[in-house]
């Protein structure tokens, strides 16, 4: 047997499988002939123990609580970067020169307005429709729009798309928020930053004039970059999936958007401070910490734990800090909510039962904070995460593009039901 293999001894069979080597982290133990071999299936639902890739894009050690992009720690990108950067990083897999930087931002910023026909689908929805069901909606609806970006062999056309993407999102997000609020759409300026242009489009109002405060664009800008990319977690996966059919991908960022609305995934941010609001006050936490241990309550405490991270979310660390210079910008001396949530993190980290687990505050546990602070209702924080994430899910789909391993992903089943029966007409029943 070569070196480089695993035997595996099942049911009598015995087969040869690859190991494949990383550059850091896990190897995988190739499986892909397993089946020819003994005849079986691997079953792991949630794909624990599953790599469903590769990827060359972001790594992270769960254990080390370690998050790179393209080999750049999270830390430094959020410290020195900026978010349109971190895209270029996550599409392109180098940093920018000053002058690719430049282009770069230019074909954004020159993506950023929707075709005008787009804000008549916004009068279709009530006006209390949850932003999130109206960006899948629109997002799945560029499709219909831009047809001269969906075909998906030809590269120059998968990057027009994805440059789309990253440019139209934030109009997109900011229209579903202000079709929300029942205020007029306001335009994208693209003479304005990325962050600061969509703080414009949403809070700007045609009576006012709108000026935007440095420090909180500083601060959107770097929640965006915390949720550019996070590998191969349930949203990506349904991206990627999704684009295995041959999928364009304005339809594949919107099944993205509705698998991450879930609470337990993109949702959790919004869930983490109604949360918070239901706690209500400090001396309320324990009762909140006990049902959160009760076997028998499905209670959990939201923006806490994480399938991967069993230490503390780097992303986490920086959003907390950006949570205190957000509050102090603004000149939020006592919010009760923050007091709330770092008595309950203080309680939790010290508790037993979520040491044991090894659950730790995750990003959600303060973006929520600091995003009610910048003026956003708890409805739009999803949209601000699949606003951000976009970038992630584009360029694990162009990697997936070009991978040429790439086949339509179609995972096998463990059947559980009845075996082959004879048809009983109805009146034999
Ligand atoms: N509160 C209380 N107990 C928890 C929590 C929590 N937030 N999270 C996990 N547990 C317990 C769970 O009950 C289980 O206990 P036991 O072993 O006794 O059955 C154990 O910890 C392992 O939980 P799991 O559900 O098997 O873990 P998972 O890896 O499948 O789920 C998770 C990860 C993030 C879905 C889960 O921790 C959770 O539901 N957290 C709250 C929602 C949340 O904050 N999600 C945001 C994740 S970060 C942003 C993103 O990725 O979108």
């Amino acid at each position: 047997m070569d070196n480089n293999n695993a035997c595996v001894v099942v049911g009598g069979h015995s087969a040869e499988l690859k190991l494949r080597s990383s550059t850091i982290g896990p190897s995988v133990l190739d499986i892909g002939s397993l089946y020819e071999q003994t005849k079986m299936f691997t079953y792991d639902p949630g794909f624990t123990s599953t790599a469903s890739c590769e990827s060359s894009i972001t790594f992270i050690d769960g254990d080390e609580g370690v998050l790179l992009h393209r080999g750049y720690p999270i830390e430094q990108l959020a410290e020195h970067g900026d978010f349109l950067e971190v895209c270029y990083l996550l599409l392109y897999g180098e940093l920018p020169t000053a002058a690719q930087k430049k282009d770069f931002d230019y074909r954004v910023v020159h993506h950023t307005m929707v075709h005008e026909q787009m804000s008549r689908f916004f009068t279709g929805f009530r006006r209390d429709a949850h932003p999130m069901a109206v960006m899948c909606g629109c997002v799945g609806a560029l499709s219909a729009f831009y047809h001269d970006s969906t075909d998906i062999t030809d590269p120059h056309q998968r990057m027009v798309a994805s440059l789309r993407m990253i440019a139209k999102m934030p109009t997109l997000a900011a229209m579903a928020y202000k079709y929300h609020i029942g205020q007029p759409f306001v335009y994208p300026k693209n003479d304005l930053d990325y962050a600061s242009n969509f703080l414009r489009m949403c809070f700007a109002v045609p009576c006012e004039e709108y000026v935007v405060n440095p420090v909180l664009a500083r601060a959107m800008d770097r929640i965006f970059i915390l949720h550019a990319d996070h590998e191969q977690n349930a949203s990506t996966s349904t991206v990627r999936l999704a684009g295995s059919s041959g999928a364009n991908p304005f339809a594949c960022v919107a099944a993205g958007i509705a698998c991450l609305w879930g609470p337990a995934h993109g949702g959790a941010n919004e869930a983490a401070l109604n949360m918070l609001t239901e706690i209500g006050t400090v001396d309320r936490i324990p009762e909140y910490i006990a049902r959160a241990k009760d076997k028998n309550d499905p209670f959990r405490l939201m923006g806490f734990g994480h399938r991967v991270y069993k230490n503390y979310d780097p992303r986490a660390k920086i959003m907390q800090k950006t949570t205190h210079e957000v509050l102090g910008e603004l000149g939020i001396k006592d919010d009760p909510l923050l007091d709330i949530a770092i008595e309950l993190e203080r309680i939790a980290l010290t508790d037993d039962y979520f040491i044991e687990k090894k659950l730790y505050p995750n990003v959600d546990f303060y973006s929520g904070i600091t995003l009610k602070a910048l003026g956003f209702p708890t409805t739009m924080f999803t949209v601000l995460f699949a606003l951000a994430r976009t970038v992630g899910w584009i360029a694990q789909w162009n990697e997936m593009i070009e991978d040429p391993e790439q086949r339509i992903g179609r995972p096998r089943q463990l059947y559980t039901g009845e075996p082959q029966r004879e048809y009983v007409p109805v009146s034999k029943r």
